[in-house]
């Protein structure tokens, strides 16, 4: 037990980034985790079937060929000494060949389970109910064939551990030019963060693991934080051929003699209340820890369970640890590379019993939402943390403003119908429809540059977004316009007009009856008024132009009509969709701001909403356009 303990120690060490006392340390180990079979069943894989290969299995006694959470949490006992925890954990048996002979060697289990926090309040969710995971590919014969990042898969050599740890082996496969005195142990690291939507995904895609493996940050396609299990198997070599070095006399049960073809299972049967219960114990997350040592799973610990438990619901087959057999069970040649080896004759199968088939779970999850996004209250932004970079908003926009506060940003988000605002760089702000699933939720440390506009909020960071989430925001509304064809306050263009059809400017008597007139008789779609005096038309928005802008950076009175707004003395431009039904009649005189205040900012209600399909399809057209506006925004 001391052997697996120091190893623990060192992984949690390189991954520390807290203190002692701080709850993102909080690591579980289980040592006192039994064999309950051995056998070709694989309810992931071959549902109701045989598996390909044997596999070593633990946990829950009632595991068979399908996977049911209903059934399997049911279970009458487990071979794990909490007995809340009716998972079944499993990878495939290791066999050691010499003499024409295949033996299986036995081994010794436990798992661990890493519940980094990135702060205090980030929750580590207990597994849903019928959630699966398997890691890795039975096929692989190389670390790049694994498709896994470094490090999922270890192997260890344990040479004189208790003494001196430094002189243990490590590699990246199990064939080590030496022997292993104290065993051979490999462990197996399981992805963490989930979709919160898919039970299971034959591309593994209902899981991910974070920007580090296991203890960074997830990614936002997977915002749900589970813990991270490490299975880890000591497998006893040196009781079986003491002194003989291990290089070819291994083969997993697939006919892997390479090691890649490694590959490790869990479905879950926790107890769910049990599980959240300890994972919100603070007695239960105050650094590593047995498990048994948490308060709240040591009312469920019973180590005579555990030993005593046995599969029951029947087993396929059985196989001896350390009783050789002539072929390795199925059709599995020794494979080292190239295609699988087949076998002619066929190798017939044995029947699955029926006490073993029985009806599969669903694979997508229908409980209450576990996605922090969908727990967001309405109409507020609630701030999601420090994500990706600037282009991690979907079909966004972005402004500077050298006054720029949070509050001022999610207005104008709010404004223009984008759910997610993003602040960077203490100065831009970025609305979005959705945020880019690829990006990660960085530590909040990474969002410190303060806002311009007041600098005891942060706006971001260096390629970092402060990120706020209002579900609410999702129609756009330009308070105080009552024209429905007033599509909104817009940018000018970065290297020439928004619109380039025509243009007319009048120092003294430009109204916005009168553009929107012009560009009718022009034939062309867009209105747009600047300077309280100039007016422009187009049938597009060109270079790089048209996209949003705050709706009270549009401040400046039209010269001929100080009741309507002309754009601003910068860069904004207030902006009309001709095509739009309901313009005013040219003549007459009622369209533009309701108030007789010259001031957007100060005036009265009377929003007009038009369909976010409508317009910001129009201001954010194709995607290399707005990459350009940002970099424009950042030059
Ligand atoms: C293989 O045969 C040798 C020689 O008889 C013997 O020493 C060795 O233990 C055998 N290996 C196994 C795994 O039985
Ligand atoms: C966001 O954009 C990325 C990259 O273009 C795309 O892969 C992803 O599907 C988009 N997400 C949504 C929710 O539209």
């Amino acid at each position: 037990m001391k052997t697996a303990l120091a190893l623990f120690t060192a992984l949690v060490t390189l991954g520390q980034t807290f203190g002692a006392s701080d709850p993102g340390l909080a690591a579980w180990h289980l040592d006192n985790l039994y064999f309950l079979s051995n056998e070709r069943l694989d309810p992931i894989v071959a549902p109701n079937g045989v598996a390909s290969h044997l596999h070593r299995i633990v946990g829950g006694s009632n595991f068979g060929a399908n996977y049911n959470y209903d059934q399997y949490a049911a279970s009458g006992c487990t071979t794990a000494a909490v007995q809340a925890d009716d998972s079944n954990y499993w990878m495939p048996q290791l066999f050691w060949k010499e003499n024409s002979t295949y033996t299986p060697i036995k081994a010794g289990h436990r798992f661990y389970y890493f519940l980094h926090r990135n702060k205090p309040d980030e929750p580590v969710k207990a597994f849903p109910p019928g959630l699966r995971i398997l890691v890795g590919n039975l096929n692989a014969k190389s670390q790049a064939e694994t498709g896994l990042p470094q490090g999922v898969f270890n192997f260890v050599c344990l040479k004189d551990h208790f003494i001196t740890p430094s002189g243990d082996k490590s590699g990246p496969d199990f064939n080590f030019a030496t022997d292993c005195p104290q065993g051979l142990v490999t462990t197996v690291r399981f992805s963490t963060c989930w979709d919160g939507k898919n039970l299971y995904r034959t591309d593994g895609s209902h899981m991910a693991y974070t920007d580090n493996l296991q203890f960074g940050f997830c990614p936002v396609s997977h915002p749900v934080r589970l813990p991270g299990i490490m299975l880890e198997y000591t497998w006893q070599t040196y009781n079986l051929r003491p002194g003989v070095p291990l290089k070819g006399k291994l083969v997993w049960a697939n006919g892997d003699t390479t090691g890649y073809g490694l590959h490790a299972d869990f479905v879950n049967g926790w107890d769910t209340d049990v599980l959240n219960q300890a994972l919100n114990d603070p007695g239960c997350l105050t650094g590593e820890m047995t498990m048994t040592a948490c308060p709240t799973l040591a009312l469920h610990t019973n180590n005579q369970a555990a030993v005593a438990c046995k599969p029951a619901r029947g087993v396929l087959e059985t196989v001896e640890d350390f009783k050789p057999i002539t072929s390795l069970p199925g059709c599995n040649k020794e494979w080292s590379s190239g295609a699988k080896p087949t076998c002619s004759p066929a190798v017939p199968n044995p029947d699955v019993p029926s006490g073993l088939k029985g009806t599969d779970g669903s694979l997508v999850y229908t409980g209450p939402s576990m996605l922090p996004d969908d727990n967001d209250p309405p109409n507020t932004w609630t701030r999601k943390g420090c994500i990706g970079g600037p282009s991690s908003l979907n079909n966004s926009f972005t402004y500077s403003d050298a006054a720029l506060t949070q509050a001022k940003c999610q207005n104008t988000c709010a404004e223009w119908g984008m759910p997610w605002a993003g602040l960077n760089a203490g100065q831009y702000c970025i609305c979005g429809s959705d945020v880019d699933q690829s990006a990660y939720h960085w530590s909040d440390g990474q969002c410190n540059s303060p806002c311009k506009g007041d600098s005891s909020k942060t706006c971001g960071g260096n390629g970092k977004l402060e990120m706020f989430h209002n579900p609410s925001a999702t129609t756009i509304k330009h308070a105080g316009v009552t024209d429905p064809q007033y599509i909104g306050c817009r940018r000018q263009g970065t290297t020439g007009p928004a619109l380039t059809a025509a243009s007319i400017s009048y120092q003294s008597t430009m109204t916005v009856d009168f553009c929107k007139q012009y560009c009718t008789a022009q034939k062309q779609r867009y209105a747009a008024l600047s300077l309280g005096r100039t007016c422009t038309c187009g049938n597009a928005w060109a270079n790089n132009g048209g996209t949003p802008m705050p709706q009270d950076t549009c401040n400046v009175p039209c010269n001929g009509n100080n009741k309507q707004l002309c754009g601003s003395m910068t860069i904004s431009l207030s902006t009309y969709d001709l095509s739009l039904p309901g313009g005013s009649s040219p003549s007459g005189g009622s369209t533009g701001i309701t108030s007789s205040s010259t001031s957007a900012s100060s005036a009265p209600s009377g929003a007009v909403t038009v369909t976010k399909t409508v317009t910001v399809t129009a201001a954010c057209s194709p995607p290399a356009h707005k990459r350009r506006a940002h970099r424009d925004f950042r030059a």
